[in-house]
This record gives C-alpha cells, sequence and structure tokens, in this order.
C-alpha cells in the first residue's frame, strides 16, 4: 500500500469513528455499536460471500433517527448500507469494515389498516410474515410471499423489488406500494404515503427507490395494497410431454382460469428427479408413476367460491387429460396436498445439504425460447466442467428461470466460469442477468449484458443527482 492509499485509509477510519461518537451522543448509545460490539448477524447477508463484518452499526428508532445518521454520514463523508432482514442473494446489504451499517429493524409495526382504500401503512423493518399475519387478520390478503417470509424485512423486500410465487398474478413487490417514506442521502426526507390508486400529480417517485437496492434513499414506511383474501386454493401437478405442452398449458391456463390464475411453477426432469428422491420430506404427487415426462407444472388458482372454483378446475384438468396435453396430472384434495405439492417446489431451499455451496441463478428469458435456453445452458455447463449437476426450474409464466449449478468435489465452485456461460447465453437471447433477487456486488459485473451503455448512463446520472458525495450503499449495482 503506497502511504497516500494508507492515510486515505486511516483517515476513513478517524471519520468513521467520530461518525460513531456524534450518533452515540445524538441517538443513545444503545442504539450504536462500534467494530466488535457489532452483532454477528449483521456481518453478512444469504449471498454466501464471505463474512463483512462493518465498522459500525446504527439501529435508529425512528424516521428522525435514519436521517440524522444519514446526514451525518454525509457531512463526515462515510458510507452507509442499509440492512434490512438480510436475506438477500446478492451481496447488497454487506457493509465494510469502513462503512457503518444502518439496520432498520427497530422501525417495526403496522400503522394502520384501511379497509375502504384496501391499504396497509407499515414501518419498514417489520417482517413480511408479521405484514401477511396482519393483513389476515383484518380479512384482506398480502400476496408478496417468498421461502425467508419469516426473517425478511418488508422495507427490503421494496429495495430489491422482490418477486416469488404470485406474481403472475399480482405483480413484483413494486406492484403491490401505494405510497412510501423515504430518506434521501442528504437526510432530507420524502413522505409520500399516497393511497390512492390513480395519482399523476408528476413524477412518480416511490418508483425510482424501489429496486434501488438501497443506492439512492432508505425506505422507512410504506403503504401497501391489500386485496380480498382467497376463499379457495386449487392447485395440481401436471406432467406435461415436452416444453411445447409447457406453453400449451400455460396459454390454456390463462384462457380458463383468467385472473385466478396465482402460480404457474414449472420444473425441468433433472430437478424434478432431484426433489423428488434426494430431498428428505419430499414425496412425488404423482404417486405411482415414475416415468420420465417432458416437464412438471405446478399450476394454482386462488379462487372465491370453493365449490364452484374446484369444480371448475376439475374440469379444466379433465379436459385437458381427455386432449392429450397433459400426460399425468394430480389435484390437491386437502391442505396437507397443498403442502406436499408445494414442497417439490420449495425444496430449492433445502438444496444446500445436498449441494454445498452451489450456484444459484435467477435470470429472465423470453417465455417461447427458455427451453432453447435451457438445453444450450446445459449442455455448455457439461462440456465445460466435469460432473456438473445442473438443474432448471422457475417461474415461467413470469420469464424467470432459475438454474443452480454444483460441481462434486472441488474445493470451491468454478464461479467465473459458471457465471460467464449462463450469462454469455442469456445476452445471447435477450435476457435479463437477474429478473428478482438484483444485482448487488455479485452481478455488478455483468449488469451490461443486460442494461446497455445509455441505461447504465441513466443510472449513474440519477445516483449523481441524490447521492453526489456517494456515501449510501456504495459500490452497489452499478
Ligand atoms: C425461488 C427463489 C430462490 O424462487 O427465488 O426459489
Ligand atoms: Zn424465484
Amino acid at each position: 500500500m503506497t502511504s497516500s492509499a494508507l492515510n486515505a485509509a486511516s483517515a476513513v477510519t478517524a471519520d468513521l469513528a467520530r461518525l460513531i461518537e456524534a450518533l452515540r451522543a445524538e441517538l443513545g448509545p444503545q442504539a450504536v455499536f462500534a467494530g466488535a460490539e457489532v452483532p454477528v448477524r449483521n456481518h453478512n447477508d444469504y449471498s454466501g460471500l464471505p463474512v463483512s463484518p462493518p465498522g459500525g452499526l446504527v439501529r435508529p428508532a425512528d424516521t428522525a433517527g435514519v436521517a440524522l445518521t444519514l446526514r451525518r454520514c454525509a457531512e463526515l463523508g462515510v458510507s452507509v448500507v442499509p440492512q434490512g432482514g438480510l436475506t438477500g442473494l446478492c451481496g447488497g446489504a454487506r457493509a465494510g469494515a469502513q462503512q457503518l451499517a444502518l439496520s432498520l429493524e427497530r422501525l417495526v409495526g403496522i400503522e394502520e389498516i384501511d379497509p375502504a382504500s384496501a391499504t396497509m401503512t407499515v414501518l419498514a423493518g417489520t417482517p413480511l410474515e408479521t405484514v401477511q399475519q396482519a393483513a389476515a387478520e383484518a380479512g384482506f390478503f398480502c400476496p408478496l410471499d417468498l421461502g425467508a417470509r419469516g426473517s425478511c424485512a418488508i422495507g427490503g423486500n421494496l429495495a430489491t423489488n422482490a418477486g416469488g410465487n404470485r406474481v403472475i398474478r399480482y405483480g413484483m413487490a413494486r406492484d403491490m406500494v401505494l405510497g412510501l417514506e423515504v430518506v434521501l442521502p442528504d437526510g432530507a426526507v420524502i413522505t409520500s404515503l399516497n393511497k390512492m390508486i390513480k395519482n399523476n400529480a408528476g413524477f412518480d417517485l416511490k418508483h425510482l427507490f424501489i429496486g434501488s437496492e438501497g443506492t439512492l434513499g432508505v425506505i422507512t414506511r410504506v403503504v401497501l395494497r391489500l386485496f380480498p383474501k382467497p376463499a379457495s386454493t386449487q392447485l395440481a401437478l401436471c406432467a406435461v410431454p415436452d416444453y411445447a405442452g409447457v406453453l400449451a398449458l400455460l396459454d390454456s391456463a390463462r384462457r380458463r382460469m383468467g385472473p385466478l390464475l396465482s402460480a404457474f411453477e414449472v420444473m425441468w426432469p433433472a430437478y424434478w428427479q432431484f426433489a423428488t428422491t434426494r430431498v428428505a420430506g419430499v414425496r412425488n404427487p404423482l404417486q405411482g408413476d415414475d416415468r420420465p415426462h417432458g416437464a412438471y407444472v405446478l399450476v394454482e388458482a386462488l379462487g372465491t367460491d370453493e365449490q364452484q372454483d374446484a369444480a371448475r378446475f376439475e374440469a379444466w384438468l379433465a379436459d385437458l387429460m381427455e386432449a392429450g396435453a397433459v400426460s399425468n396430472a394430480a389435484m390437491a384434495q386437502s391442505l396437507a396436498d397443498v403442502k406436499a405439492f408445494w414442497a417439490v417446489r420449495d425444496a430449492t431451499a433445502e438444496l444446500h445439504t445436498q449441494l454445498p455451496q452451489h450456484l444459484a441463478f435467477d435470470v429472465g428469458l423470453p417465455v417461447a425460447r427458455m427451453d432453447d435456453y435451457v438445453s444450450r445452458c446445459r449442455q455448455a455447463l457439461q462440456a465445460r466442467i466435469p460432473n456438473a449437476c445442473t438443474l432448471f426450474y422457475g417461474h415461467v409464466g413470469d420469464g424467470n428461470l432459475h438454474i443452480i449449478v454444483h460441481q462434486a468435489g472441488v474445493a470451491e465452485q468454478p464461479k467465473s466460469l459458471v457465471d460467464g456461460i449462463v450469462y454469455g447465453l442469456v445476452r445471447e437471447y435477450g435476457g435479463t442477468v437477474s429478473a428478482e433477487h438484483g444485482i448487488g456486488t455479485l452481478k455488478r459485473p455483468w449488469l451490461g449484458h443486460a442494461r446497455s451503455p445509455a441505461e447504465i448512463a441513466l443510472m449513474q446520472t440519477l445516483k449523481q443527482a441524490l447521492d453526489p458525495r456517494g456515501v449510501l450503499n456504495p459500490g452497489k449495482v452499478i
């Protein structure tokens, strides 16, 4: 290290120490932690990247505390990294030794449920599952749902524009928000707690912050749209002969289920094989059918009338079977069946025990070309990586494919080789390097595979305008 670099590094450390002292005086010692006092849970997210303890941690109790923190960070030029539930998969919430982590975990609670507007106003650090439960208790439904529901925070869900399994019907997290309160990098508070579905008075500023992964502002409050609680769940597991059959089933489901269609999850054969034979607690819903099929599809419809919906769903499945459009199908007959069917798809959460350190992807692709991509990608991976386990599955109705890659018997997974193959083909097919998990630091080198230079330049212009000192979550996304 040159002496000027050393000076710069120690200068930042001194500023961080001064910042921590100032925040202790203003927010109270119980809200501020330095160095070794920072709890281990704030050292990492779910990205699988190495542990990264922040130089300090602040846990403000309210929006004013968040604003004060950001103001002081901007004044002293210390960079600050917002943290929610820390379940992100791309490194967006990891803070470094010379950075301050800003945790929203004390900003929890439902402030209001407004039945006439069908909205909930909630603090950003509230866990998603708490939001879902509060909505249900009030007779409403919060359709945002993902595996990390018990740990992730609603503010983080919005900062990353989370997806999940019901996007086909309700959209991404972005589509469930009517208003936000955000603190800008200079500490200014923008309170925009709009409850109206229609509001065309100028720019819709909330969309600037949703999906920006904490680089443009810190979300402190959210107005969510609520939906009527569905009265019935219809769920089927369908085996189809090939990908043309997947597309035909998707088209048919859209036409026959209309707005009730709430999930369309596709599993390619290797994934199906793995989940039903190697993951503990998962059974094959197509009991007794061990024939290889071209693809497996979980189709869900959430309805308003149990009897009518079940009859309609069953008739639809019977027509498909009769026409030979599906090779086999099972319809869930109980809540236990619903759980068992979804367990095949949710087995992804258990893959790390069988495939430790596996590489995971959430690419987006044109739906029509997805299977073509899968074949090419699988072939390229298997040609370059001996003994590669490659599993494909995804939210096909949303154009979102997940890929799991694991090489057995190596100390380190061949990440850059696999990234190059997966993302190189994504670019060729006109897809995106992240459909739902975001960019963080993990995919930053690949942003140019999915966004044009002009798009990236505009992102940089916005970042520069809102955060000219570059203190808020630097090095993430762009
Ligand atoms: C899933 C998560 C990983 O769909 O996005 O399984
Ligand atoms: Zn997903």
